[in-house]
């Protein structure tokens, strides 16, 4: 069907585009509109959904991109798999920038998000133990892996509030945690697709080492665009492999992550 997509894939900073010779969807949700028009175009065999999370010029920054409305447009599409690449700070000195980590866990560390769909007619309370697809994440590490990024299978991303980066002591305080990588985007966008019952896989570039590591001397903005500019082409080949290599058929357990709750209202 035309403008329906299995797999969505949600691009972070410097990450506009991915798919050529796509359809544009302007895409309406009862959440406002997306961060941007939605291309639907095809990799492979696999129909795949595109978002620039931050807009195509950039214009959202962490704080303020609806994500909401962007996992309700890709369901609302067909989508079920989600794919997530984004630019994240290393909180350890052995990972350095240009590694991949495809963490396995989680750390909120936002303020004031919303951060569910169930905010009226009773209570949904989803579980999220384990935040993110075990099948994405292993399909995430061997499409690293095969492509020679150095790799990390697993590992904790802690979400900042952002828009400002953390303070050394902040960091250390991370990295004291074994926390692994720090972003400011992974939440809510984890727990709004598992709320939708979608599989959700984060593909994390490091572009820089936080303030608090021992090589780290601090970051800014203009770097983390420029570093994640510099690997975009190589990152987008990244997520294309992954997608090739999603099963067609889900067998995790994220398809079932609302089964036996009631439900306010019908998934799109
Ligand atoms: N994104 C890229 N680098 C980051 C860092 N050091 N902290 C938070 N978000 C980031």
């Amino acid at each position: 069907m035309a403008n329906r997509a299995d797999i969505g894939v949600i691009g972070g900073s410097g990450f506009y585009s991915l798919l050529d010779d796509a359809e544009e969807v302007e895409a309406t949700t009862p959440y406002g509109p997306p961060s941007d028009v939605v291309t639907v175009g095809r990799i492979g065999s696999r129909s795949v959904a595109f978002i620039p999370r931050h807009g195509r010029d950039h214009r959202f920054p962490p704080h303020r991109i609806p994500y909401q409305a962007n996992l309700w447009a890709l369901r609302s599409l067909g989508v079920r798999q989600v794919l997530a690449p984004s630019a994240v700070g290393s909180l350890r000195a052995e990972v350095g920038p240009g590694a991949i980590v495809v963490p396995d866990q989680l750390v909120d560390r936002t303020s004031g998000r919303v951060q569910t769909y169930y905010d009226h007619g009773g209570a949904v309370h989803v579980s999220f133990s384990d935040p993110y697809c075990p099948s994405g994440r292993a399909v995430a590490v061997a499409a690293a892996r095969s492509g020679e990024w150095d790799t990390v299978d697993g590992g904790t991303l802690v979400v900042i509030e952002g828009p400002r980066f953390s303070t050394r002591a902040e960091s250390q305080w991370f990295q004291g945690n074994g926390w692994t990588i720090v972003g400011m985007t992974g939440f809510p966008e984890a727990i709004l697709a598992r709320e939708l019952a979608l599989c959700y896989t984060s593909l994390s570039l490091v572009t820089d080492h936080d303030a608090g590591v021992e090589a780290g001397q601090g970051v800014t903005h203009e770097e983390v665009l420029e570093f994640f500019g510099r690997n975009v082409t190589r990152m987008r080949t990244l997520v294309a492999e992954a997608v090739r290599a999603l099963p067609e058929d889900r067998t995790c357990a994220c398809g079932s992550a609302l089964d036996g709750l009631k439900l306010p209202f019908e998934l799109p």
